[in-house]
C-alpha cells in the first residue's frame, strides 16, 4: 500500500481538543469518540465531545471578542488582508490538509487535493474582496426624509457542516461570516473532524487573528443540537441531511428564533433528450459526477431520465465504465473511488441497493459491496446502476448519498418534466439538447435550484448554490452569502 505523501503519523497521535479564544481547551472528564480511516477502519485519532458548558465558553469568547469590536470595527482593508493570509496559510498546508481528509474521510487523496483545497483557500481570497463591497441603499422616501440601509453583521455564528467535504464546507461558511465582521463557532461532523482540527491550529500559527474570532468545538449530534438551541447564537448555518435541517429548525424555533441557512439533500434529476449535443461527453461528464467522491455529493444527479431513443446506447456506456472502475484506498493511484465515509452510511446504501432489487428495478451492473484483498475491511462498494426505475419506488424518491444510479426512460418532453420534478427534493437538475427554446422552456419548469443545460455541475463562487422544497432555505456563495450572515438595518432621518 502506497504510504499517504505527507506523514501525518505523529499528528494523529496529539491530543485533541476544542479550541476556544485562541487556545486548545480540554474538559478532563468529557466523553471521548474515536475516529477511523473508512478504508481499513484503523482508528486515526479520537476527540472530545463537547457539552454544554463547553459550548457556553465557546459562544462567550465569540461574544465577547464580537463585542469588543476587533473585527467588525477593523478597517475592511485589514480585515481582508487577514483573510488573505488565511487563503495563503490554507494553500501552503494543501497536501497535508489534503492528506488528512483523506484519511479521515476515505475519499481518493487526488480528489481531496485537486477537488476541494483549491477551494478552501481561494474563498477566503475571493470573500476578502468582498470586505467592503456589500453596499446598502437610499431608498426613494417622501420629500421631508432621508432613508437609507446599513448592512450589520448578526453576532456569533454557529456552523454545523457534515462529512462529505469536511474542510470545504466549513470554509464556505467561515469565509463569508467573517468578511461580513462575524465571529464563528463551528462544529465539523463526528466523522471527518481532523482536517479542521489541523487547520485551526496551522491558522492559529501562521496568522494573527483576534483571540474569540474562530472557536472550534468538537462533538456529534448532541453538540450540534445544543448549538442550535443555544440563545447566544445568532445564526445557524448548516449542510447536512433534510431530517437534522429539521431538528434545526425546532432548535431555533424553541429557543431566540436564530435565522438559519439549511443545505439540505438532493435527489437531481439529469435528462438527456435524443438531441443530446456531443453524447459522449455528456455521457462522461455524467457518469463521473455520479460516482466521483464515491456519490457522497448532495447536488449530484441520481436519476437519470433518458428520451427512449438514446436510452439503451447511454445505459450500455455508463455501465461499461462502471465496469472498468477500481475501488481502492485513497492513496492507490490506481483506484477511481474510495471508501464510503462510515459504517452507518455504508449500510444504509446497501439496504437501498436490496430495496432496489425488491422493487424490481433491474440491476445492471454493481449491487455489491467490493471487499476482496488489500480492500477486505473497507467500505467500498461498486458504482450500481439500476434500470427500470419507476416513480413511487424508494430508489427514486430518496436520497442514496452513494454510488447508485437509477435510470428511467420518457418520450415527451412533458412526461420528463413531471419525472423530474416529483421527488421532494429540488437541489439541482440537468439537461442535455440542442434545442434552445426546449432548453429555456423546460429550465424554468424545472422546480430546482440550480439547473445546468448542456453540463451538469458548473459551480462558481460567484453564483448562488442551494436549492428549494426539502433541499434546504437560502443560497450560499457571492452576495447570497453577505446577505446570510448580515441584517439589513433602515435609517430614517427627518429633516
Ligand atoms: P447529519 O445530517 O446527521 O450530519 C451533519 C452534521 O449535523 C454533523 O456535524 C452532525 O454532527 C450534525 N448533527 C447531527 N444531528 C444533529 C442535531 N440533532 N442537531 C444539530 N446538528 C446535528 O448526516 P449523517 O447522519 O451523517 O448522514 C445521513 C444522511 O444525510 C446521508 O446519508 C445523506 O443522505 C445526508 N447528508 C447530506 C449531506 C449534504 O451535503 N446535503 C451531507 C451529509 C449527509
Ligand atoms: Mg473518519
Amino acid at each position: 500500500m502506497k504510504p499517504p505523501p505527507v506523514d501525518v503519523s505523529a499528528w494523529l497521535k496529539k491530543t485533541k481538543s476544542h479550541f476556544i479564544a485562541g487556545h486548545t481547551v480540554t474538559a478532563p472528564q468529557a466523553k471521548q469518540i474515536e475516529t477511523t480511516n473508512p478504508c481499513n477502519q484503523n482508528m486515526l485519532a479520537q476527540f472530545p465531545i463537547a457539552d454544554l458548558p463547553m459550548i457556553d465558553q465557546a459562544v462567550q469568547a465569540a461574544r465577547t471578542c464580537f463585542d469588543d469590536g476587533v473585527w467588525v470595527r477593523m478597517s475592511a482593508r485589514e480585515r481582508a488582508r487577514k483573510m488573505r493570509e488565511i487563503a495563503t496559510a490554507t494553500r501552503e498546508a494543501s497536501v497535508e490538509l489534503a492528506t488528512i481528509e483523506a484519511l479521515d474521510n476515505g475519499k481518493l487523496f487526488t480528489e481531496a487535493l485537486g477537488d476541494d483545497l483549491p477551494d478552501c483557500s481561494d474563498i477566503f481570497d475571493y470573500y476578502a474582496g468582498w470586505t467592503d463591497k456589500h453596499y446598502g441603499e437610499t431608498c426613494p422616501v417622501d420629500f421631508g426624509f432621508t432613508n437609507f440601509t446599513v448592512k450589520e453583521p448578526l453576532g456569533v455564528c454557529g456552523l454545523i457542516v457534515p462529512w462529505n467535504f469536511p474542510l470545504l464546507l466549513a470554509m464556505w461558511k467561515i469565509a463569508p461570516a467573517l468578511a461580513c465582521g462575524n465571529t464563528v463557532v463551528v462544529k465539523p461532523s463526528e466523522q471527518t473532524s481532523l482536517s479542521l482540527i489541523r487547520w485551526f491550529e496551522i491558522i492559529h500559527e501562521k496568522v494573527d487573528l483576534p483571540k474569540g474570532l474562530l472557536n472550534l468545538v468538537l462533538g456529534d449530534g448532541s453538540t450540534g443540537a445544543l448549538m442550535s438551541q443555544h440563545k447566544g447564537i445568532a445564526k445557524i448555518s448548516f449542510t447536512g441531511s433534510t431530517a437534522v435541517g429539521r431538528h434545526i429548525v425546532h432548535g431555533s424555533a424553541d429557543s431566540n428564533l436564530k435565522s438559519l441557512s439549511l443545505e439540505l439533500g438532493g435527489k437531481s434529476p439529469n435528462i438527456m433528450f435524443g438531441d443530446t449535443p456531443d453524447l459522449e461527453k455528456a455521457i462522461d461528464r455524467s457518469f463521473h459526477l455520479i460516482f466521483s467522491q464515491k456519490g457522497e455529493k448532495c447536488s449530484e444527479p441520481t436519476r437519470f431520465i433518458l428520451h427512449e431513443s438514446i436510452h439503451d446506447h447511454v445505459v450500455d456506456e455508463l455501465v461499461k465504465r462502471a465496469e472498468k472502475y477500481v475501488c481502492g484506498d485513497s492513496f492507490d493511484e490506481s483506484a477511481h473511488q474510495g471508501a464510503q465515509n462510515n459504517r452507518q452510511q455504508f449500510n444504509k446504501i446497501l439496504d437501498y441497493i436490496e430495496i432496489g432489487k425488491r422493487e424490481d428495478a433491474t440491476l445492471r451492473t454493481g449491487g455489491e459491496a467490493c471487499r476482496r484483498g488489500e480492500n477486505a475491511k473497507g467500505f467500498f462498494i461498486r458504482p450500481t446502476i439500476f434500470t427500470d426505475v419507476k416513480s413511487g419506488m424508494r430508489i427514486w424518491n430518496e436520497e442514496i448519498f452513494g454510488p447508485v444510479l437509477a435510470v428511467t426512460k420518457f418520450k415527451t418532453d412533458d412526461e420528463a418534466v413531471r419525472l423530474a420534478n416529483e421527488t421532494p427534493y429540488g437541489l439541482a437538475a440537468g439537461l442535455w439538447t440542442r434545442d434552445i427554446t426546449r432548453a429555456h422552456r423546460i429550465s424554468r419548469q424545472l422546480n430546482a435550484g440550480m439547473i445546468f443545460i448542456n453540463r451538469y455541475g458548473c459551480y462558481d463562487f460567484s453564483s448562488p448554490f442551494g436549492g428549494f422544497k426539502e433541499s434546504g432555505w437560502g443560497k450560499e456563495m457571492g452576495l447570497h452569502s453577505l446577505d446570510a450572515y448580515t441584517k439589513t438595518k433602515s435609517i430614517w432621518i427627518a429633516h
